[in-house]
């Protein structure tokens, strides 16, 4: 008798995969760690730190296009790029914001469709997020609406380089600079990704980090990080993450902070990891390419625009029948999400912002949009398996 091998269910994301990929290296880096006897900000950090800035700062000349009264628009290369390592992706936004004195009567302008954490951050400063609408082919701000959203009272732009990939920022930050607008990049969800080249992270003001572990540089823990230029902003960061302390005066708060610290262990595991990255983003490049080459015409494939490398933290299709499709998909023993089902300003705690929001595309994506699995440990047979149950569950 011949039996039909059915494949094993495939969840939507598998953290151990990764884990166990570098087991050996993670365990040393962990143990090490344990040994030193030094748990907060110590020699761990300091060397992520630094070798993730290296790391941001890339090898290609940025792009010198001309704004904020004839300064360099996608800032100069020459000055050091620094990291300061925090508990997490919305402390590093809440703090970036901080440092360039955002607080309550201001406006930050960004999008509502991202992760809650973009506007939970400015909610914690106390300033006033403003939702303007993305575009509907890359998923990130749409620069027409940036413009129109903008009052005299807007203090910052949060561009979100959503699912990994670069927001429109030639665009967002000639806009922002031409009228004193500080820029502070979302990347959590975008790390390598390249924009004419640079890393996302080097752009503007400052840039964020989140290392929660499903990130394409996760941590194992919660983790974070404000990357910038400018040594008065990341000065300023590194006081207001430990109580306004200065490396001087340890226990005297200069100004009121916070206690948000990347602690060593998760550091440790991220100097690891950040040695993969690059080839985890190239294996996540390759997955996507198959994919969109195999998925059926029923389903609108993500885009990667000129001048952007994709990482594909997510692979987010649109399908008319979403919610039928994540059944089929699902009795097909696949595993899917959505990113996000519920755009922030039609969320309870948000809707008090919701007056005068005009966001057809971002209000369209959340019924339409699903994840497909992605992750760079997925086996051959399993990218078929998904490819295979996507062609099923798109014909009914
Ligand atoms: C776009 C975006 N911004 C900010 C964050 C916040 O990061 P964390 O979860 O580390 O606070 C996340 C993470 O979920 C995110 O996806």
């Amino acid at each position: 008798m011949t039996t039909i091998q059915t494949p094993n269910p495939l969840p939507f994301l598998d953290l151990r995969a990764e884990y166990q990929s570098l087991k050996h290296e993670i365990d040393a880096a962990v143990m090490r760690t344990l040994d030193s006897g030094w748990y907060i900000l110590g020699r761990e950090v300091a060397a992520f730190e630094a070798e993730f800035a290296t790391y941001l700062a890339g090898d290609q000349p940025a792009a010198t296009d001309e704004g904020r009264g004839g300064q360099s628009q996608i800032q100069t290369p020459n000055a050091k790029l620094e990291c300061v390592g925090v508990n997490s992706g919305t402390d590093a936004l809440q703090l970036a914001l901080w440092a360039c004195q955002v607080g309550p009567g201001d406006e930050v302008i960004t999008v509502a469709h991202t992760a809650v954490a973009t506007a939970a951050a400015i909610r914690l400063t106390g300033a006033t997020p403003i939702f303007v609408d993305v575009d509907p082919i890359t998923f990130t701000m749409d620069p027409t609406a940036l413009e129109a959203a903008i009052t005299q009272h807007t203090k910052a732009v949060i561009p979100v380089h959503l699912y990994g990939h670069p927001a429109d920022m030639t665009s967002i930050l000639e806009l922002a600079y031409a009228r004193g607008l500080r820029v502070i990049e979302d990347c959590a969800q975008a790390h390598g990704a390249r924009y004419h080249g640079q890393p996302v992270g080097a752009l503007g003001d400052l840039a964020c980090f989140s290392f929660y572990p499903t990130k394409n540089l996760g941590a194992r823990g919660d983790g974070g990080a404000v990357v910038g230029r400018d040594p008065a902003l990341v000065d300023r960061v590194r006081r207001l993450r430990e109580y306004g302390w200065t490396p001087q005066a340890r226990y005297i708060s200069q100004e009121e902070g916070m206690n948000s610290r990347l602690d060593e262990l998760q550091a440790a595991i991220l100097r690891v990891k950040l040695r993969y990255l690059d080839q985890w983003n190239a294996r996540r490049r390759s997955i996507a390419a198959r994919y969109s080459s195999r998925l059926p015409v029923s389903i609108t494939r993500p885009v990667e625009r000129p001048h952007c490398t994709h990482v594909y933290h997510l692979y987010v299709a649109r399908i008319a029948d979403r919610d039928g499709f994540r059944q089929r998909m699902q009795a097909g023993g696949v595993g899917t999400a959505i990113h996000y089902p519920a755009p922030i300003h039609q969320q309870p705690a948000y809707a008090q912002f919701a007056a005068g929001c005009r966001l057809p595309h971002t209000e369209r994506l959340a019924d339409e949009i699903v994840s497909l699995p992605m992750h760079p440990h997925l086996s051959e047979a399993q990218i078929e398996q998904v490819v295979e149950a996507a062609q099923l569950a798109s014909t009914r």
